[in-house]
């Protein structure tokens, strides 16, 4: 069970480490400087309807209530540790999992720990202005989960680097909190990070599509040698689902709201279909084509000899590394790799430990596929003649094998000037951002309404009813 009598909330006995109990006690007012400054913005008297965790086993750790969110109870909670457990891939694999950091691994896992933690902050930073326009009080309080979750993240990433790294690490948790996304001086590590989250389309998307590749990060990182980031991770995905269920609900019921009003008003064009209040297919697919391509970049260059360094030495696995039937070292195996030579895209086979960052992605790629499927299923059931794809791997990359190319979403290579034609049939372009935003000047705050163009989900969070007042503004 989680200790909730302790200034910060844990079930890593932080009592006893009373240096450690110093640094994080001296980290966490800098912390809420942080959430007040960029945290949701006007939300600090709110009471919000949240779930807090209460143990870390999977059933039931979960307890809800109002909570004013800069009093949300972060902290520190860790999976169990299992005794037994070895390194199960590289070099070590066999040895103990590791419960301190190893010299020769110290400055690479700190950097992994790093870059995992400057995405959490970075993401409550992107969202902090569409609590100004939600579609619905049950969205609001959507949103507002995902944030103090990603706000928790952080603490998890802080723990590691104060407890196991020690001034290095306590510099670099004081830095996590002095970049921004966005910023032109001191931006967030990664590109996806730095680019804004203007409407709640965005959101819908980026929770769906990025919050995903956490995850992926998340299970890779979980398989780790070293054990307490393993086990840190393990927790972290269990609130990582919830982002990724409030990402595809709520496209969902965009599409769902867009579909009802095209059969009832029998239309379909895209200009008839805006006149009426909610968002055209056509927007939806440009945005999904944004999200997904500059998400696809997360994962890194397709050929890297980091990553196979990483897996040889037993910091980061691959997706489900321990169900996986093979010898967990990729000394001989291969890996086919896309590249683009002479304006065809052409596969070549790899060493498989080099193309582990593409190995990732295209496991990540798997699972948005029955996403999409699940998203084109409610189109097909109201009859209408529109498919929503993805795009190919290659479009409107910035990182790996096809940056500095310009593929098309069908995979075709082409000329720069011919990509650029296109580009806004593509992406979305600046009307379709001032389309969507116009929409959503201002919030829906009536328990049990929803905006125009949001259709309500299935059912309530925590089998409260559609019409609860999942948030009271005071
Ligand atoms: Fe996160
Ligand atoms: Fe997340």
């Amino acid at each position: 069970m989680i200790n909730y009598t302790d200034k910060i909330p844990n079930n890593i006995d932080l009592g006893r480490d009373r240096v450690l109990q110093r640094a994080l006690e001296h980290w966490q007012p800098a912390y809420l400087n942080w959430w007040h400054d960029t945290g949701p913005t006007e939300s600090h008297a709110y009471d919000v309807y949240l779930r807090t965790a209460t143990s870390v086993e999977p059933d039931g750790w979960a307890q809800f209530g109002y909570v004013r969110m800069p009093e949300y109870r972060w902290g520190i909670f860790l999976q169990p540790r299992d005794e037994k457990r070895q390194v199960n891939f590289g070099i070590h694999k066999g040895d103990p999992a590791w419960q301190e950091v190893p010299g020769e691994y110290r400055s690479t896992l700190r950097r992994v720990i790093v870059t995992q933690g400057d995405t959490e902050p970075a993401s409550v930073e992107q969202q902090r202005m569409l609590g100004l326009s939600c579609p619905s009080l049950y969205d609001l309080r959507n949103i507002f989960q995902v944030n103090v979750e990603e706000g928790r993240h952080l603490w998890a990433m802080v723990y590691l680097l104060h407890r196991y790294f020690g001034r290095d690490g306590r510099e670099e948790a004081e830095a996590l909190l002095d970049r921004r996304s966005g910023d032109t001086d001191n931006p967030r590590i990664l590109g996806a990070f730095n680019e804004p989250t203007p409407d709640w389309l965005a959101f819908f998307m980026f929770t769906f599509f990025t919050d995903r590749d956490g995850k992926f990060q998340l299970c890779a990182l979980a398989e780790s040698a070293f054990d307490p980031l393993a086990r840190t991770c393990r927790f972290m995905l269990t609130e990582e689902a919830h982002h990724m269920f409030v990402g595809e609900t709520g496209v969902t019921r965009i599409i769902q709201r867009t579909c009802d009003v095209m059969k009832e008003n029998k239309v379909d064009d895209p200009s008839d279909v805006r006149a009426l209040g909610v968002i055209d297919l056509p927007t939806i697919q440009r945005y999904l084509n944004f999200h997904y391509s500059v998400t696809l970049d997360l994962y890194g260059s397709d050929i890297s000899s980091n990553a196979a360094n990483y897996y040889t030495g037993g910091l980061k696995g691959r997706f489900e590394e321990t169900k996986i039937n093979d010898d967990h070292l990729l000394s001989e195996a291969t890996y086919p790799v896309s590249e683009v030579v002479g304006g065809k895209i052409i596969v070549k086979q790899v060493s498989a430990l080099t193309a582990l960052n593409e190995r990732l992605r295209e496991d990540y790629i798997r699972e948005i596929e029955s996403g999409v499927s699940r998203w084109q299923r409610v189109i097909d059931k109201a009859g209408i003649p529109f498919r929503l794809t993805l795009p190919h791997k290659g479009f409107h990359r910035a990182i790996g094998n096809f940056a500095g190319h310009f593929v098309s979403p069908e995979g075709e290579v082409l000329t720069e000037e011919a990509w650029k034609n296109h580009q806004h049939e593509w992406l979305p372009a600046p009307q379709d951002h001032a389309y969507v935003q116009s929409l959503m000047s201002g919030r829906v705050v009536e328990p049990g309404k929803f905006a125009n163009w949001i259709a309500p989900p299935g059912r309530g969070i925590n089998n409260q009813p559609l019409n609860f007042e999942y948030v009271r503004f005071n």
